[in-house]
């Protein structure tokens, strides 16, 4: 079945007709038929089918369509034909998301996220933003947000998508009763839902561990470790990191050393910044860590530490950004390396991190290899997220790897994120990607929203 690509305009007709340029009915394979049923996101209407007198491809909907279909807006859109008679204009992507909100700003830091999602998504289908409690469950309709034509935000009854593009901001909504109710009615509806939800560190890791192709990429990892345990990991390893399943931009996150003549040591942001504490016995370090998390460490992992390739005696990783395409594979689309700020136990910008692109970070270390060296770290991040899928129950497009490389040019990785940032992007060398990034997003909206293209 042809997928076709159509400018969509209104028309005034209170009745239910869809005017169509010859060229589009013949793509279609329509030229013979009186009557259709239009399908847009989880509405259909029957609609009388008319020739229109127009080169090129176009649709017309009229007056009496829209009131009961609600087409978000005039202009390009897909075409297909999924069963014999119907016609499907979309696909119709939300973007779930939530506040802090203000007028000129509804969905707190990611604004500007968004709005590039509606942008650049509405020059091929229909994309509108929506919060949880936007939807409308008994008339099947989502009070959402476009944007307008010089780029503010309004507000129109839309309906149901077709694919929702999950970027709730907090684990707390992402996981609070009202949200998995959401996940629920969609799934019911048969309504791809991406990314499912937060992924926890332990969760992965267990995953992982005993992939046979994923398995060897991770560190060796225990979740909620016993105190022997966190002491045979130092004294195996020297040095481990110990950092909550469910955390995120480095909270709470320890570097753990042990030196046999010395004792041990903590590194960890506090609140008056990049602390290194000493130790003289295990028991005291122990209780350091007890005294600030208490019961919270049941929800800690253990981790041998990797000593990762350096630029100025400062530790280096990366991000590798990946996504689904329009075919179901996984591609790399964006890489960015991260340069730990000094002290500081990660290499998030935000603690002094410094962005640089791949290149710049392999070169130091790897000179002539380096190219080859991110050829491999590229495959080893597809397989990753293969693997990850293979554990995963649902509908996954896009992952955000905290990668390390170590000096003998081993990759590992520390971290998959369900809801990358997009900080690396902002990197003049990254936009590129940036882009490539956001159009990856919207070319596997097509293939969950069975806009196939061509065989
Ligand atoms: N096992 C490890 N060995 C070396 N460095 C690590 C290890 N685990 C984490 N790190 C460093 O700490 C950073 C943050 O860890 P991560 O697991 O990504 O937690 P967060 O959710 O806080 O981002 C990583 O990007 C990496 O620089
Ligand atoms: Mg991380």
């Amino acid at each position: 079945m042809s997928l076709t690509f159509s400018n969509v305009h209104f028309s005034h007709q209170p009745e239910k007709v869809v005017f169509m340029s010859g060229s589009l009915m013949r793509s279609l394979g329509l030229t013979s038929r009186r009557q259709i049923q239009l399908r847009l996101g989880r509405n259909a209407i029957s609609a009388s089918l008319k020739p229109i007198e127009r080169s090129g491809k176009h649709l017309y909907l009229s007056s009496g369509i829209r009131n009961s279909v609600h087409v978000p807006r005039s202009g390009p859109a897909y075409v297909h034909m999924p069963k014999d008679g119907e016609i499907q204009i979309g696909p119709v992507v939300g973007v779930l998301s939530d506040g802090p909100s203000s007028p000129s700003s509804p969905f707190g830091a990611r604004t500007a996220y968004i709005k590039q999602l509606l942008r650049e998504g509405n020059k091929k289908m229909y994309v509108y933003a929506f919060a949880p409690g936007d939807i409308n469950w008994q008339r099947e309709t989502v009070y959402a947000y476009l944007l307008s034509a010089n780029g503010q935000f309004v507000r129109k009854t839309v309906p149901l998508p077709d694919v929702v593009y999950n970027r709730l901001p907090s684990r707390r909504t992402d996981f609070s009763p009202f949200t998995n109710q959401l996940r629920d009615r969609f799934m019911k509806r048969n309504i791809s839902f991406f990314n499912w939800a937060f992924f926890n560190k332990a969760d992965i890791y267990n995953q992982l561990e005993n992939d046979v192709q994923a398995g060897r990429y991770v560190p060796e990892t225990y979740s909620n470790p016993s105190p022997e345990r966190i002491k045979d990991m130092l004294e195996r390893h020297r040095f481990v990191y110990y950092k909550p399943s469910a955390g995120s931009l480095g909270n709470g996150i320890y570097r753990l050393t042990y030196q046999p003549k010395k004792g041990y040591f903590a590194r960890y942001r506090s609140t008056g910044g990049n602390t290194l504490l000493k130790f003289p016995t295990f028991t005291s370090l122990m209780r350091l860590l007890q005294s600030r998390h208490g019961s919270g460490l049941r929800n800690y992992v253990i981790q041998q530490g990797i000593r990762l390739i350096e630029i100025d005696g400062c530790p280096i990783d990366f991000r590798f950004h990946m996504h689904k395409d329009g075919r179901n594979r996984w591609s790399t689309v964006g890489i960015g390396a991260k340069k730990a700020g000094r002290g500081s136990v990660t290499t998030h910008i935000k603690n002094g991190g410094q962005l640089m692109t791949p290149e710049q970070a392999l070169g130091r270390t790897f000179g002539s290899k380096s190219r080859e060296v991110l050829e491999r770290a590229k495959q080893t991040a597809v397989t990753l997220a293969e693997a990850i899928e293979n554990h995963h129950s649902h509908v996954l497009a896009e992952i955000g790897f905290d990668i390390g490389i170590d000096e003998d040019e081993k990759i590992w990785m520390f971290e998959a994120n369900s809801k990358p940032g997009r900080s690396i992007f902002s990197h003049p060398s990254l936009r590129v990607e940036g882009k490539a990034s956001v159009e990856h997003i919207f070319e596997h909206c097509l293939y969950l929203g069975g806009f196939h293209r061509g065989e």
